[in-house]
């Protein structure tokens, strides 16, 4: 066993060598404007995901002066790409990026979708098809996982992260990247993972995108970083700086962050991208007068490159003649971006990902198909069932009413890259490929606020007309199905919402709906929690599908006709109002915690502290019962154990998963802690009648956190842990951890 070690060690160290001889050799051959060329990155045509566009990107390929392009994939056109760098002096191949968020053709639910399923191992199944079929299409390089924590959902981009919760998001950047990335780059199979956006986005102010951070330190290493760090420690190959500005200056031009927290406490290894344009927007952030003064900034901070900017195409050259930086950072920054492309094996064969066959071998296959089903199945949360209305009838005959229940383009979400609508299922289609009875209504635009309406691209329609038909539907069915919420744009990038309701125009026709006296189905389409106390109070049944993806409308069928027994927990809190946010599991106590007897205390006057739906809250359409949760011991030793233990029952009619979670609060230290926050779960499936006692272990380093001066410890004191089905519905008991 030594010896293979060894001799792997030796391989290993030889290849290394060889790799750094090549790559320093190169460098050397290179003149500073070809070594500045690799530091550009440049969009093309096929697809444009910023404020603007180059023309001429194709001109900077064929002069070495763009190494890589983000937004244009097939093997076909990648190839056509890369025969233009094959034409340069040194030939140094091109690295093709793109979006590639939830799946590349085969979509998957939005990544707030999946969260929800609690379903590490088959996350990382998604992020491996994804690889899979970007990789197949000519792709080397994701710009995923986005591991952004945020507590605000008028911010429409928590629909590309994971939530709120910290020790999640770890788990999932982990797990991510081992997907993506696999164990060896140079598997035509894998491709570059892109931590982002570095650091803080989701805690910009009042959810508007791109607006201010301002955050202690402590905040952000207890509660907004160690999902980037999971993710470097994953290895993630590269990481993408954030718009935003970190404790007044912007990540892209923050040395702090970029050199001193990144790489050297970290250890990160490969190379950092800036956003689109983020350097050039250094300017309006008021940090640098001009372009000139944002490419020293941003490459002395630990900029690798630039990504659409030009910015350190047009002034890194004039830097360096004005001594302002030596060539040794250019250096540095081209070996980071060539070690990249020498990893994936381009440098042998810039062609491999370009394979015609493979593509139309690996993409949208069954399998991928079967997987995305499967997850946006795990990823939809049952709200409410009273009656119970759900699961339905095979045999009931359903009206399907509102505008998301025949909308392709809807299902497969916001940044779905290269997904091709026309190829994902809606609920109508679903539910007819079930062979129910369907009939369906649109009943209502999505929106009628004209402003909202010109964004999103819709037309105006007969509003009288539509709410009749949809009437006459409901009128004539066993039970309502109304498929309500947002259209794909309404979150995203730049799509921030003040009101997080469902728009006056479907609330008018749900009301309506409901006035007929029909059973009715409330299913919310969503890339963001909303607010739902209207709804909540008057509707039977509430399932959150989020945006399925490509399979969206079977797996939404088979979740009503009780095929599935939905599972999923919600990863972000659903408040009641606009005015509770920022609203999170995760708080403090405060001096005065709430006591509605007592005026001065820290409340509302208008509405209830807690909020609607609660962090890890979904319901089953069987019921599970907790026995005690037990300690093994009520007192824990810094080198020891303890182990918790709860026995759950499914009680109900149907089997199913459940997700068991274990919260823990520090009573007193050093620093104010949370009253909770998530430190383990369980999924499990029980089938009816059965029980399952599920274990967690816990020691000392479970109880870390960043004390007084910032030392991340545990401090002897007492302890709680609970357990639970959600955050809120938990028990508790307590230990006390020995000096
Ligand atoms: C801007 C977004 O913030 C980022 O997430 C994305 O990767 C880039 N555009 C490239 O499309």
């Amino acid at each position: 066993m030594k010896c293979i070690l060894a001799l792997l060690l030796l391989i290993s160290g030889v290849a290394y060598a060889q790799q750094q001889r090549f790559l320093t050799s190169l460098i050397q051959r290179m003149t500073l404007d070809e070594k500045i060329g690799q530091l550009n990155l440049l969009t093309s045509d096929m697809d444009v995901t910023g404020p603007f566009m180059k023309e001429n990107y194709k001109q900077d390929i064929l002069s070495g002066a763009c190494g890589a392009i983000f937004n244009a994939y097939t093997p076909q056109y990648t190839r056509m790409l890369q025969d233009m760098a094959m034409k340069t002096r040194l030939k140094v191949p091109l690295l093709f990026g793109y979006d590639v968020i939830h799946g590349h053709k085969t979509i998957f639910p939005i990544p707030l979708g999946e969260a929800c399923t609690w379903d590490l191992p088959l996350m990382e199944k998604t992020a491996r098809i994804a690889a899979e079929e970007a990789s197949a299409d000519g792709l080397h390089w994701t710009y995923s996982p986005m591991v952004d924590i945020a507590r605000d959902p008028r911010w429409g981009r928590v629909a590309e992260g994971v939530g709120e919760d910290t020790w999640l998001g770890e788990q999932i950047a982990s797990v991510k990247v081992r997907g993506y990335q696999g164990n060896d780059l140079s598997a035509t199979n894998t491709i570059l993972a892109c931590v982002k956006h570095f650091a803080l986005y989701g805690a910009i102010e009042a959810g508007r995108d791109y607006n201010t951070v301002d955050m202690s330190r402590r905040q952000m290493y207890q509660f907004y970083l160690p999902p980037y760090k999971a993710a470097v420690k994953a290895g993630a190959a590269t990481a993408m700086t954030a718009f935003n500005e970190v404790d007044g200056i912007p990540a892209t031009g923050n040395h702090w962050l970029l050199t001193e927290l990144l790489r050297k406490e970290w250890g990160f290894k490969g190379f950092v991208v800036t956003d689109y344009t983020s350097i050039n927007e250094m300017i309006p952030h008021g940090i640098v007068k001009n372009e000139y003064e944002a490419a020293e900034l941003a490459l002395k901070a630990g900029v690798d490159m630039d990504m659409q900017g030009s910015v350190y195409a047009t002034q890194l050259k004039k830097l360096v003649a004005e001594k302002k930086i030596p060539v040794k950072l250019i250096d540095d920054a081209v070996y980071r971006v060539l070690e990249a492309k020498y990893k994936l094996g381009l440098f042998q064969d810039p062609y491999r990902y370009c394979d015609t066959l493979r593509a139309a071998r690996v993409i949208m296959q069954p399998e991928h198909l079967h997987v995305a089903r499967e997850t946006a199945q795990k990823s939809i949360v049952l709200l409410k069932n009273e009656g119970p209305v759900l699961p339905l009838k095979q045999s009931a005959k359903v009206a399907l009413i509102g505008p998301l229940g025949d909308a392709q383009r809807d299902m497969i979400g916001n940044w779905s890259a290269a997904g091709d609508y026309k190829k994902s299922v809606t609920l109508l289609q679903g539910l007819k490929a079930a062979g129910v009875a369907v009939t369906y209504a649109q009943g209502a635009q999505v929106t009628s606020d004209a402003q909202l309406m010109g964004k999103l691209g819709l037309q105006t329609g007969d509003e009288d007309a539509m709410l009749k038909e949809a009437l006459d539907a409901a009128r004539g069915a066993d039970v309502v199905v109304m498929a309500l919420g947002e259209s794909q744009g309404m979150s995203g990038e730049a799509a921030s919402r003040s009101d997080i309701g469902i728009p006056a125009s479907q609330k008018r026709l749900l009301e309506a709906v409901m006035q007929t006296g029909k059973p009715v189905v409330l299913t919310l389409f969503n890339g963001r929690p909303l607010t739902l106390e209207w709804e909540n109070a008057h509707v039977p049944a509430i399932l959150v599908t989020w945006f399925g993806g490509t399979q969206a409308g079977h797996a939404i069928t088979d979740v009503l006709l009780g095929k599935f027994n939905p599972s999923g927990k919600l990863t972000m809190t659903f408040p009641r109002n606009v005015g509770q946010i920022p609203i999170y599991y995760n708080r403090k106590n405060t001096g005065r915690p709430m006591d509605a007897n007592n005026k001065y205390t820290s409340k509302y006057l208008d509405v209830a502290n807690d909020p609607l739906f609660p962090f890890g809250y979904g319901l089953s359409y069987t019921t599970f019962e907790y026995g005690p949760l037990q300690l093994s011991a009520n007192t824990l030793a810094m080198n020891g154990a303890l182990r918790a233990t709860v026995t759950v029952t499914n009680t109900g009619g149907y089997d199913g998963y459940e997700t068991v979670q274990l919260y823990l609060r520090d009573v007193t230290a050093s620093v104010n802690r949370p009253l909770q926050e998530l430190r383990g779960f369980k999924k499990i499936f029980l089938k009816k009648g059965e029980k399952q006692e599920v274990r967690f272990d816990i020691t000392a380093a479970d109880l870390r956190f960043y004390d007084r001066n910032m030392r991340y410890v545990a401090e002897p004191g007492e302890f709680r842990l609970q357990a639970g089905p959600n955050s809120r519905d938990v028990q508790e008991v307590k230990f006390e951890l020995k000096p």
